[in-house]
């Protein structure tokens, strides 16, 4: 057998998502070498139609990673945006309730693609189709192997990053009685469908309906996404087009559903909606981002922005110890970034429960939806707690 190629770098990064390619960008602008490692093409890793809302501070990332460029031609800025519930349709100013901030919509799937286009203008170190990735020795000296095509190949490294997902390797390195994972199943899933019609509305629109809840959201002016939710039980094949706007339509308010316009889907899937964090998101020199260690229903649209503040807290932290050998950021990480994190997880959390259909629910828990979203739009002080979360706390 030949021995494994080894190259030694700085930091490794295992997953080419959002966070991993962020980090990887931001840490070569400061010199700091570093090579990321994704199991899948590129061309599969973009074919995946992710979420659409982009925080303010995330959106400052990608700027201050030189990548923001496109996002901010083409990203639409959102001040606010609607709840429609119990027969009428209510308003968040979330300019006016933030203290003058915003959301940007701007496909994720499109972000990825200009990280990535990044990553190859600069000449960064990406490696795709790494099969078999499997950490070593994360409490002492670190190291990284992985095949490509029929090679085996070693990375040697002082810090590996786990930005693979939820399914990825990283988490599961991590011996189990080290970590602890809290979770919580939701008993529905989201049915979306994405399709080249103009969008029902300039802003977003959810919906709580007694037949389950829905969400109108966009992409751009002439592509929109829907989404309803419907039992974990049903698959995508059963739902044909047209039931899907069918179904939408007697979810949305009257004036809204006949303003709708349909068209065929060129995406339709089901997501099921889960919460889900591991702590603590550090073991020895493996630290834990994004996805790898939290996962929100999408409901409160906080998925790629709770990883913001996880890659802000690295990057920085990293600096910190390739510049002045300072080390209380690495040390604080996980400590810090999981503060933000249940943060993110409480809101996600109280927008699922307030706006979603629980099979055999109590007549008293619907009353107090009902309650929670009649308080919320009559309150100054309730829609500026909505529209602090929503914009993204800060970091
Ligand atoms: N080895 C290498 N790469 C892996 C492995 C592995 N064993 N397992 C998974 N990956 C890759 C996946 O193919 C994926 O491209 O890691 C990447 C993880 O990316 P994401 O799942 O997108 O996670 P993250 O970058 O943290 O993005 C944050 O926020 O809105 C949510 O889920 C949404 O993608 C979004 C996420
Ligand atoms: C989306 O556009 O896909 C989207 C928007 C807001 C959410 C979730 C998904 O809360």
């Amino acid at each position: 057998m030949t021995a494994a190629k080894v190259e030694t770098v700085p930091v490794c990064i295992i997953g080419g998502g959002p966070s991993g390619l962020l980090l990887s960008q931001l840490l070569h602008l400061q010199g700091i070498d570093n090579i990321l490692l994704e199991k899948y093409s590129r061309a599969h890793v973009l074919a995946r139609i992710r979420a659409g809302v982009l925080e303010h501070g995330f959106a400052r990332l990608m700027r201050e990673a030189q990548c923001g460029e496109r996002m901010d031609r083409e990203g639409e800025i959102h001040r606010g945006f609607h709840i429609a519930h119990d027969g009428v349709l209510d308003h968040d100013d979330l300019y006016k309730y933030s203290g003058g901030n915003s959301v940007i919509v701007y496909g994720q799937t499109e972000l990825t693609r200009d990280l990535y286009e990044a990553r190859e203008r600069m000449g960064g170190k990406v490696v795709h189709e790494a099969e078999d990735v499997a950490l070593h020795d994360l409490t002492g000296k670190p190291y990284v192997t992985y095949r490509k095509g029929d090679e085996t190949r070693r990375v040697d490294c002082d810090f590996v990053i786990g930005a693979d997902g939820f399914h990825g390797v990283s988490r599961r390195s991590i011996p189990r009685d080290m970590l602890v994972e809290h979770e919580r199943v939701y008993p529905f899933g989201w049915l979306g469908v994405l399709s080249r019609t103009p969008p029902v509305s300039p802003e977003l629109i959810y919906v709580r309906h007694e037949r389950g809840f829905a969400l109108c959201s966009l992409r751009s002016q002439v592509l929109s996404r829907y989404y309803v939710q419907v039992p974990l039980t049903d698959r995508v094949e059963d739902w044909s087009d047209e039931a899907f706007w069918e179904e939408l339509k007697r979810r949305l308010p009257r004036e809204v559903a006949e303003r709708l316009v349909t068209g065929p889907s060129i995406e339709k899937s089901i997501a099921p909606l889960r919460s889900f964090v591991a702590e603590p998101m550090r073991y020895g020199r493996l630290f834990l981002a994004g996805d790898a260690a939290h996962i929100v229903p999408p409901t409160g649209a906080r998925g790629l922005n709770s990883a913001a503040s996880d890659i802000y807290y690295l990057y920085h932290a990293l600096l910190d110890h390739y510049k002045k050998g300072d080390d209380t950021g690495l040390d604080g990480y996980s400590e810090r970034a999981l503060a933000r994190v249940w943060k993110a997880q409480r809101f996600s959390w109280w927008m699922t429960m307030m706006l979603h259909r629980f099979p055999d629910d109590l007549s008293y828990n619907v009353r107090l939806q009902q309650a929670e979203l009649a308080y919320l739009f009559s309150s100054e002080a309730a829609k500026r707690v909505l529209a602090e979360n929503y914009v993204g706390l800060p970091f």
